[in-house]
């Protein structure tokens, strides 16, 4: 089983006051005029479009739906479910799909890989169709140049097999989940374990291919700047369907290192965590040290245990050394090393104990279909947290009980790089929190407990974290924190989030929105607004 990428499913709030689906149009109707029309537009006949358009009615419609859910919370019987969901399988069929969809006046939701944390790609509380893109998935990467192409609907493990397939001594740098898809990873931004040696995906785009609202089909050249940088972070869902991306691969030596080492309340986890903050973010930028912090029980007493998880692009002696300089409290010794190659400790960073023996092929695989429930949110650090707020931060995780934080390092790179140069700000930052909570067993009662929890934590850790915006990442998507009414034109409620995920860059995302999609036909509960207009 993979830890790392099992997730699961809660409830909105804001889906328990549904509203009846469009009364206006019976579905049978909506869906055989998006037929006729895609028919038309793809000159494909009808019954060959039929297994790529599906309605509730048709057997294949649940499992198509379920085999992009992510999390557990939203599978369920209650869950808002789409009216049409349609598999392109070229790019004429997005277009068309876009342009069919147009008249209809449905909620247009694209999914690539399903990942998103609250559901945003398959969800809605208005009548909504799905894209689904996970056929259009082919990645080629031509190592002589330095470069790959990838398509929205692969993805990340499939991505790091097919540059595994051709050589030991490239990679690219984004998460660490394999069945993240890449239309929502890299629109959204993209970070992984190599990002304070290489910063984030989008930091490595080339080209890239989108449909736009008008149905045409542009690259980075037709589409311009300002719409490239846009969906290089600003989340493609606000501006088109992202059909891929051409990327830079970066180097990586033949052997990295990799480490997780633990410490408790007891044996000094406090000391640790505070003195982690002055050394994640500062030390070579071949290594990335991520903390985990978590509440557990330990001989029947609460404590909280501190992992440290890392990456070293470089051979295990040399981190050994480094960290006996920086972090002794860590007390690494190189029996907590393992050496492997990068591919490997793609795998191994993937839960898996024993990467060096474990097939490749397991990055290919898609079929899951299996969840847990959960949820997350973020924040960033900008200021080391005083000793004493992290002994306080114990106390209430453990009075909470289940939730858990990652910390996830940033300098080196990161700081090298313009807050504009991309959507995303956060360059400048120490480090981001992740809130983090799954579960197996749920119901409406158990949900709420949880999601409160994360919000509860949230709450306590304002006086630690950035300010006015306070901040969070796109990709670690959080309704919390702000939705629009995606039905009207919703600034006001936008520049909410919006100021959270973008900063200053919002702004700029605004007036590209305006431009490129006035009518506001690309939108979700977290879409960027057009520019109030001025009467
Ligand atoms: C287990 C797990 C691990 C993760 N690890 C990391 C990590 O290490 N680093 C990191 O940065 N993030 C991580 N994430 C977050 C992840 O990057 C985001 O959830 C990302 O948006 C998922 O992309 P997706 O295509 O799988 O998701 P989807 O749910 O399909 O889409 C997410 C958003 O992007 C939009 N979108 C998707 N495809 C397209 C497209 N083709 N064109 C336009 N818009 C599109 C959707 O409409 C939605 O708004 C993780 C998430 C999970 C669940
Ligand atoms: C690290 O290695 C030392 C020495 O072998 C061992 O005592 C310790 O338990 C290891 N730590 C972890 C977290 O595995
Ligand atoms: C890892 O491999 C070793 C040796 O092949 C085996 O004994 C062990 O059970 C494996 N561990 C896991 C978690 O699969
Ligand atoms: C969704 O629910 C079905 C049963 O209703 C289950 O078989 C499947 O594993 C679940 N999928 C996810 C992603 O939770």
């Amino acid at each position: 089983m993979r830890r790392t990428c099992v997730f699961s499913v809660v409830f909105f709030l804001l889906f328990l006051s549904l509203p009846p689906p469009s009364l206006s149009q019976p579905s049978h109707s909506v869906y055989n005029s998006f037929l006729k029309c895609f028919s038309k537009r793809t000159k494909t006949p009808q019954p060959q479009i039929a297994k790529n358009v599906f309605s509730p009615t048709n057997p294949a419609y649940s499992s198509v739906l379920r085999a992009y859910i992510r999390n557990a919370r939203f599978n369920t019987s209650s869950t808002p479910k789409p009216t049409i969901i349609v598999t392109p399988r070229s790019y004429s069929h997005v277009s068309a799909a876009v342009l069919c969809s147009k008249p209809l006046h449905f909620v247009f939701k694209i999914r690539s890989g399903g990942h998103d944390y609250d559901g945003l790609s398959y969800i809605s509380d208005k009548p909504f169709f799905v894209l689904d893109m996970s056929n259009i998935r082919d990645v080629s990467v031509d190592v002589a140049e330095n470069s790959a192409w990838i398509s929205a609907g692969a993805t990340l493990g499939e991505v790091y097999y097919k540059i595994w397939e051709k050589s030991k001594v490239h990679g690219f740098p984004a998460g660490g989940c394999p069945t993240v898809g890449v239309g929502g990873h890299l629109s959204g931004g993209g970070y992984g374990n190599m990002l304070r040696k290489f910063g984030l995906s989008v930091d490595h785009l080339i080209d890239a291919k989108i449909v736009d609202v008008r149905g045409r089909v542009l690259d980075r050249k037709a589409m311009g700047e300002d719409l490239f940088w846009a969906i290089s972070g600003g989340g493609g869902a606000s501006f088109g369907v992202v059909l891929g991306y051409k990327v830079k691969l970066v180097p990586v030596p033949p052997v990295v290192t990799v480490f997780r080492v633990e410490q408790y309340m007891a044996g000094g986890a406090v000391d640790i965590v505070h003195k982690w903050q002055f050394v994640g973010p500062k030390t070579d930028r071949n290594l990335f040290m991520r903390m985990l912090i978590q509440p557990v029980t330990r001989n029947k007493v609460k404590t909280v245990r501190a992992s440290v998880v890392a990456l070293f692009l470089g051979k295990a002696d040399d981190v050994v050394s480094l960290l006996s300089k920086e972090l002794p409290e860590l007390a690494l010794k190189k029996e907590n090393c393992t050496e492997m190659t990068w591919f490997q400790s793609a795998l191994w960073w993937d839960n898996r104990v024993n990467a060096t023996q474990t097939d490749p092929k397991v990055f290919l695989d898609r079929n899951l279909d299996s969840s847990s429930f959960g949820k997350r949110k973020s924040d960033y650090v900008a200021t080391e947290i005083p000793r004493n707020g992290i002994e306080s931060l114990f106390k209430k995780m453990i009075e909470l009980g289940k939730i858990g934080l990652v910390f996830n390092p940033y300098g080196g790179k990161m700081a090298e790089i313009a807050e504009d140069a991309t959507p995303f700000p956060h360059r400048n930052m120490l480090f981001k929190i992740q809130y983090s909570v799954n579960w197996k067993e749920s119901s409406p009662e158990i949900e709420k407990g949880y999601l409160n929890e994360a919000k509860e934590l949230h709450s306590f850790m304002t006086r630690f974290v950035s300010k006015s915006p306070r901040s969070a990442y796109l990709n670690y998507r959080d309704v919390d924190i702000g939705v629009n009414d995606h039905g009207k034109n919703s600034y006001k409620e936008g520049e909410v989030y919006g100021r959270m995920y973008f900063g200053k860059n919002f702004d700029r995302l605004v007036k590209i929105k305006t431009k490129v999609d006035p009518r506001n036909f690309f939108r979700n509960e977290q879409s960027i607004p057009t520019l109030p207009r001025k009467f």
